[in-house]
């Protein structure tokens, strides 16, 4: 059996009713909270910020993993700290000294991820890899819940997997976007080791149950 670390993402949460996803997650199997910051500049929607995620930090019994869809994350660092953030993930792409950035995560107790969007190639970790607690790799275009999962996903999980075994064997390979009870297996046989599931958890009839699910390898 295979630990898989499973983090529902509360974009499909009912937003007007949050303490009831919150508690539901509370009580699962799940191991983290996923939480989707977008700014309306990296990604074309917005999500929510600081005063939600503080608000969710209060309820949660589990760890925050919040995903930074935003330009320029090295200003807002110690803020995600502040509000709760336990692992903290900015995208490749909104960042021109990464290695800095990450260093900036670590030292504020968080653990780091990078994220790549899809057209990203995982090549392109050589150098930072050893630095990194996550990556996230992106199986749909950041920005919306409830997109179809991105095929060419499979490949770099794999290429990923081989990379980290050489350079950083502890490494979290996590997915996000489209996973369902239909592909979570091949992700995780890809090499994956933590899931993101929004639509598939809180569009199930028992999403407590889809939690065990996606959690059984
Ligand atoms: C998309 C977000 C995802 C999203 C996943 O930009 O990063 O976390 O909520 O939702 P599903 O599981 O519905 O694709
Ligand atoms: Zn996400």
């Amino acid at each position: 059996m295979k630990e898989i670390i499973l983090a529902p993402s509360l974009l499909s949460a009912d937003f007007n009713n949050l303490q009831k996803d919150i508690d539901m997650i509370n009580r699962s199997q799940a191991d983290w909270f996923h939480l989707d910051i977008m700014d309306g500049v990296f990604v074309p929607n917005i999500s929510f910020g600081f005063p939600i995620v503080k608000h969710i930090k209060k309820l949660a019994t589990k760890p925050l993993d919040v995903h930074l869809m935003i330009i320029q994350p090295e200003r807002y660092i110690e803020d995600w700290k502040n509000v709760g953030a336990d692992i903290l993930t900015v995208h490749y792409e909104a960042c021109t000294h990464l290695h800095r950035t990450v260093q900036q995560i670590k030292s504020f107790g968080m653990k780091a991820g990078v994220s790549l969007n899809p057209h990203t190639s995982v090549d392109l970790l050589q150098d930072i890899l050893p630095e990194l607690d996550m990556v996230l790799i992106m199986s749909v275009n950041p920005g919306f819940g409830g997109q179809s999962f991105i095929k060419n996903s499979f490949k770099k999980i794999e290429k990923l997997r081989l990379m980290a075994d050489i350079i950083n064997p502890q490494l979290i390979i996590q997915v996000d976007g489209g996973i369902d009870k239909n592909n979570y297996h091949e992700v995780v046989k890809m090499g994956a080791n933590a899931l993101v599931a929004g639509s598939a958890v809180f569009g199930a009839d028992n999403p407590e149950e889809m939690i065990k699910t996606l959690k059984s390898f």
